[in-house]
């Protein structure tokens, strides 16, 4: 590994369908209602993608306005990782339909399937991938459309999920150039134990279909908080850093009651904890770069701040990683 390299964020984008299903919506459909969403998950509305509109789409814009926040051209970039749960097609990588759409034709671009914790694994791969020299300028991204794989009348997962994208372009710099910028330490964690408590009841090779979401809400909840909890501090203690130093959690954002009990739990203020579910759901993948994103665009994210990105869901997977701005 070249430990003479640091892998520094340049630039974030996001990116949400225009269509708006708000949880009144939702409930001329199915038995819920608008009190009973916002009381156990903090979700107001969700984004769903136009007919026409596919994950490497999403991906694209999202790219697209990352490559515009850090000032480089798809030129630049030399390696595209796209996580994602509900790729275009099974194959070729979504990943390589958004570098044909970017127009980029060097470098490697593949796509990490680890479900909601997707992006923080696509970070930590390129980050280890770029120690190593197979890349210098990468576009991480997560993108979904969760919406395709709903089961509608299912009243315990439909109301959870959202379509939507988020990326951030990554640059190798020397030591001495980045100072103390830069990705500083991650942890990947899985335990397939657990793949029936959050799944789909299909697939390429189980069903040649594609099958629709399932979900023992209250098994994935009680298992949530610990999880995190266990890898935030995991980071903190690979670092040498403390949670007295953080200065922003951006957390996977599937339910507000999740967010804001991981955030007790490691006795973060919760003024320090970007919360954007109520606007867009549980994306999955995309879900930790749209509310980077967000922190980045209202200036609560600063140059030289302290950032832990943090998620958790599907295998289980779960994972941390902390960034200095
Ligand atoms: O990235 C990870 C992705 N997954 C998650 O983050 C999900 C984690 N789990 C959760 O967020 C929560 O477990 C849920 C939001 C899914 C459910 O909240 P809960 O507080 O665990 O509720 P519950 O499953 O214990 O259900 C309570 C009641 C049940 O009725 P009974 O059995 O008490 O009569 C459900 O049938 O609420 C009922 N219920 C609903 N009521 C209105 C379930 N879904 C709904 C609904 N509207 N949409």
């Amino acid at each position: 590994m070249n430990h003479s390299i640091r892998n520094v964020v340049r630039g974030v984008g996001s990116y949400l369908p225009e269509r708006i299903l708000t949880n009144f919506e939702l409930a001329k459909t199915v038995d819920t209602s608008h009190e009973w969403i916002v009381q156990r998950t903090g979700i107001e509305e969700r984004r769903v993608a136009a007919d026409d509109q596919t994950t490497s789409d999403l991906a694209t814009h999202a790219a697209n306005r990352a490559l515009k926040s850090a000032g480089m051209s798809p030129n630049d970039i030399d390696l595209v990782i796209v996580a994602t749960t509900t790729p275009d097609r099974t194959f070729p990588a979504t990943a390589a339909l958004v570098q044909d759409k970017l127009g980029i034709t060097k470098g490697a671009a593949f796509d990490i399937q680890a479900v909601c914790s997707g992006f923080v694994y696509a970070t930590a791969t390129a980050d280890s991938l770029m120690k190593n020299n197979l890349g210098t300028r990468a576009l991480v991204i997560g993108a979904e459309t969760c919406t395709r794989i709903l089961d509608w009348e299912d009243r315990t997962t439909c109301i959870l999920f959202g379509d939507g994208a988020g990326a951030m372009v990554i640059e190798a710099l020397p030591v001495d150039e980045a100072g103390d910028q830069g990705i500083i330490a991650s942890r990947l964690r899985s335990d397939g134990r657990h793949w029936d408590k959050l799944y789909t009841d299909g697939g390429p090779s189980l069903t040649r279909g594609l099958g629709k979401v399932r979900m023992e809400g209250r098994e994935v909840f009680r298992h949530a908080v610990g999880m995190v909890a266990d890898v935030v501090e995991g980071v903190f203690a690979d670092s040498g850093t403390s949670v007295e130093e953080l200065d922003w959690l951006v957390p996977h954002q599937a339910n507000r009651r999740i967010i804001e009990g991981s955030g007790k739990r490691l006795g973060i203020p919760a003024e320090k904890v970007i919360i954007t579910v109520d606007k867009h759901a549980n994306t999955s993948a995309a879900s930790v770069p749209l509310a980077l994103d967000t922190a980045v665009a209202d200036n609560r994210i600063k140059k030289g701040d302290l950032v832990m990105l943090e998620a958790m869901g599907g295998g289980f997977t779960w994972g941390a990683t902390l960034i200095r701005w």
